[in-house]
């Protein structure tokens, strides 16, 4: 029987160290990360020069983490991928150049993985979907609509005008001293808080188009803050969770009603014969959020898909995966090619060479 081809992915760009690996067949035969958020939590927010160097020193143990886990060797491996941007410069450099020099040294194919495209894929590893499917790619860098119409060919429908929705999330948080990620934390909050006590802004949702906008949201939770202060001299934990509930419910109408104009968009431009609405990134972990795209998926008669938990915030398997899916089609990246602090999706760019499978397209 013909042996699967078999990918290490590395993931660097934030303020996770991962690596994974990952067969065509998608099985996730290892799985190792190390999370960085205790290190940055004190900041409320990611320093880079912490990232860069704590990437350096955890790497080297979680790429032998993985093998070890997966019980192989680097010669089993038929290439090396690692996110190559976009992202925070000195953690892709260590992911990039250690992929770089791990595929030199072994003699396999390096694969230069957009993050976004990790993203974007991710629900593929652990789902059959078809192309074109519609994204709502929802993240601490990144919100965005796009049609995902092939491996690399993107269509980008929408995206913010200024915070990503992860962002909102985390100013938020921060804001309330609720933590960070701020994103799981106004979860919990929420859980017991009402969502409608705070009335905040639902930017562009009465506007045309797919794009959004939050940078406003972090505002109207100070003055409502500092109104409760002001009236009552605090803000007890009962108002916490009504702003954190508040917060999730304003965040959530906004991706709801700019994913509901990306849905007809996407049926009248492609016409899909699977139609599928598919979440992905950091943000997909939020479970009330997951609940109310299932609710419009089913409204529009689309199928919905949402990544497990643990493959919605960064990790070295959906960049595996994504690498799987670009080397699958004869794609590989030359060594010199570079790390890109800035890469957006829909210019994911053409490979130089492929590395010779049947199939390559330029
Ligand atoms: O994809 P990711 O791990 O890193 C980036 O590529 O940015 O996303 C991290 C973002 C953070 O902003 C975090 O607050 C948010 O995802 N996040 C969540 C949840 N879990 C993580 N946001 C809302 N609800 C969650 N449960
Ligand atoms: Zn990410």
């Amino acid at each position: 029987m013909a042996q699967h081809p078999i990918i290490l992915g590395i993931e660097t760009s934030c303020d996770e160290t991962a690596a994974a690996i990952v067969s065509a067949d998608k099985r996730v035969l290892a799985h190792a990360l190390w999370s960085q958020v205790d290190a940055h939590a004190v900041y409320g927010g990611v320093v880079p020069e912490i990232a860069a160097r704590a990437h350096v020193d955890h790497l080297d143990h979680l790429i032998r983490q993985a093998l070890s886990q997966a019980d192989m060797q680097l010669c089993d491996m038929d290439a090396i991928a690692a996110t190559a941007g976009p992202g925070l410069i000195g953690g892709v450099m260590v992911g990039v150049v250690t992929a770089k020099a791990m595929a030199l040294g072994a003699g396999k194919p390096f694969i230069a993985v957009n993050h976004l495209e990790g993203h974007a894929l991710s629900p593929r590893l652990t789902a059959d979907i078809a192309f074109p499917y519609l994204l709502l790619l929802v993240s601490g860098g990144h919100c965005q609509l796009l049609v995902v119409k092939g491996v690399g060919r993107y269509h980008r429908l929408g995206s913010t005008i200024d915070d990503a929705a992860g962002e909102a999330f985390d100013k938020t948080a921060k804001l309330l001293g609720l933590g960070y990620p701020g994103g799981p934390a106004i979860e919990l909050a929420a859980r017991s808080g009402d969502p409608k006590r705070f009335s905040l802004p639902r930017p562009l949702t009465n506007k045309p188009g797919c794009n959004f906008s939050f940078s406003g949201l972090k505002t109207a939770v100070r003055r409502a803050a500092e109104a409760l202060e002001s009236e009552q001299g605090g803000v007890h934990d009962r108002d916490l969770c009504d702003l954190a509930a508040s917060t999730q419910a304003a965040i959530g109408d906004c991706l709801i009603n700019r994913t509901k104009h990306a849905i007809a968009q996407y049926l009248e431009d492609y016409a899909p014969k699977a139609p599928a609405l598919v979440v992905a990134g950091g943000v997909a972990a939020n479970e009330t959020l997951r609940q109310r795209l299932t609710g419009l998926a089913q409204d529009h008669g689309l199928a919905f898909y949402a990544p497990p938990l643990w493959l919605c915030t960064d990790n070295g398997a959906m960049i595996a995966w994504a690498g799987m899916e670009r080397f699958q089609i004869g794609q590989s990246d030359p060594l010199d090619s570079p790390a890109r602090p800035r890469w957006p999706l829909d210019e994911t760019a053409p490979p130089l060479y492929g590395h010779g499978q049947k199939g390559a397209k330029a």
